[in-house]
């Protein structure tokens, strides 16, 4: 089968087409003939050799997210079945529960071979059956971006009357609007483009800021709010100090990315004398992720997404797309072979 691998050295220009082996399902497995792939800023680090000693090996299948068809099953298989359309799930040996360091060890696109590949060997329990309406480009989207959100949102206690903010219009900023607005959140998004802005409000966003017009946002989102304040800042920038001044005293911080760089400053004052709550969000369980497309399938939820490159091969366009920062939502791409 042909697959997409990072082979001699670490970088993009590394990214190469190979053959390998057609797998073989064991009892318990499932062989899937990926058909999209979505592609998050974590592929562009992997893919450069990874977060610091985590780092990954050569050759190394990068990209975690993806969807695709079932083709084979183990003997004992009975969760799935040929010709279901599934995603694998992000962090494969997280089925259920709070997130455990061992975690990381099962995430795909790095410490285990990502979905650039003609077939993928997975365990039952690693895949989650796609919602109806979806297919699978728009399916590719959800592992990573959709389900951080997801639990950003939802663990960190969003319901009806929650004033939710986010950051940015990028893959986990667009899910965490919609998801926000699915538990009946207000939800204000901030972005450095206007245009970019229009399409968030007519995606359900409430209220919106331009943080690049606008770089004391904590105080105009604060403006906005009112007298309750805000329940839930999504953190993507790393711009701990102003979320932690932006949120309500009581209210919580969902710490997710650094877009801004690793370095933000944290008055940790803020912190304790108005009791606001930091926590760090990774992705989500098995359990998760199938709570998660209930919600989709029920709401007929559509990702938000562009598609940049048809075939294996242009994964490389596409993984370089991301460090772009044009789009809004997810990129993704097709895999034909
Ligand atoms: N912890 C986890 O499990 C997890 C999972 C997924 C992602 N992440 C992290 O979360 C972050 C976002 O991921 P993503 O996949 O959504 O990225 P993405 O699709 O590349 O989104 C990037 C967008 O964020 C906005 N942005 C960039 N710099 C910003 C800043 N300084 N302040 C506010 N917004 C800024 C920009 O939106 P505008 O163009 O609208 O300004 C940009 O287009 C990344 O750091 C990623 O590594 C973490």
């Amino acid at each position: 089968m042909k697959v997409m691998e990072v082979r001699s050295a670490w970088g993009l220009d590394h990214l190469q087409v190979a053959e390998r082996d057609d797998p073989c399902p064991g009892d318990y497995d499932v062989v899937v003939e990926m058909r999209a792939a979505s592609i998050n800023f974590r592929d562009v680090v992997m893919v450069r050799g990874g977060y610091g000693s985590k780092g990954g090996r050569l050759p190394m299948i990068p990209v975690s997210d993806g969807a695709g068809v079932i083709v084979a099953v183990g003997t004992r298989v009975s969760r799935v079945k040929v010709g279901d359309l599934v995603c694998p799930n992000f962090a494969q040996t997280w089925i259920d529960g709070p997130f455990r360091d061992d975690v990381w060890a099962g995430m795909l696109g790095g410490y285990r071979d990502g979905v650039l590949q003609q077939f993928m060997l997975l365990p039952e329990d690693g895949v989650v059956k796609v919602a109806p309406h979806l297919d699978a480009t728009a399916a590719a989207t959800l592992p990573c971006a959709a389900l951080t959100a997801w639990s950003a949102v939802v663990d960190c206690g969003a319901k009806p009357g929650s004033v939710v903010l986010t950051q940015g219009t990028g893959g986990v900023s667009i899910f965490a609007l919609q998801f926000a607005k699915l538990c009946g959140a207000q939800v204000i998004l901030t972005s450095s483009d206007d245009d970019k802005l229009k399409r968030a409000k007519q995606l359900g966003a409430d209220e919106t800021i331009n943080y690049r017009t606008n770089p004391a946002w904590e105080k105009r989102a604060r403006e906005i709010a009112g007298p309750n304040g805000i329940d839930l800042v999504v953190d993507l920038a790393g711009s701990l100090d102003q979320s932690v001044k932006a949120v309500k005293a009581g209210g919580t911080v969902a710490v997710i990315g650094v877009l801004a760089g690793a370095t933000s400053p944290l008055s940790l004052g803020q912190v304790v004398t108005r009791a606001v709550r930091l926590q760090g969000v990774t992705a989500g369980s098995l359990r998760a992720f199938e709570a998660m497309m209930q919600a989709i399938a029920l709401h007929r939820l559509e990702p938000a997404f562009d598609v940049v490159g048809r075939r294996m091969d242009e994964a490389g366009k596409a993984i370089a797309a991301i460090t772009e920062g044009t789009h809004f939502g997810k990129i993704c791409m097709e895999l034909q072979a």
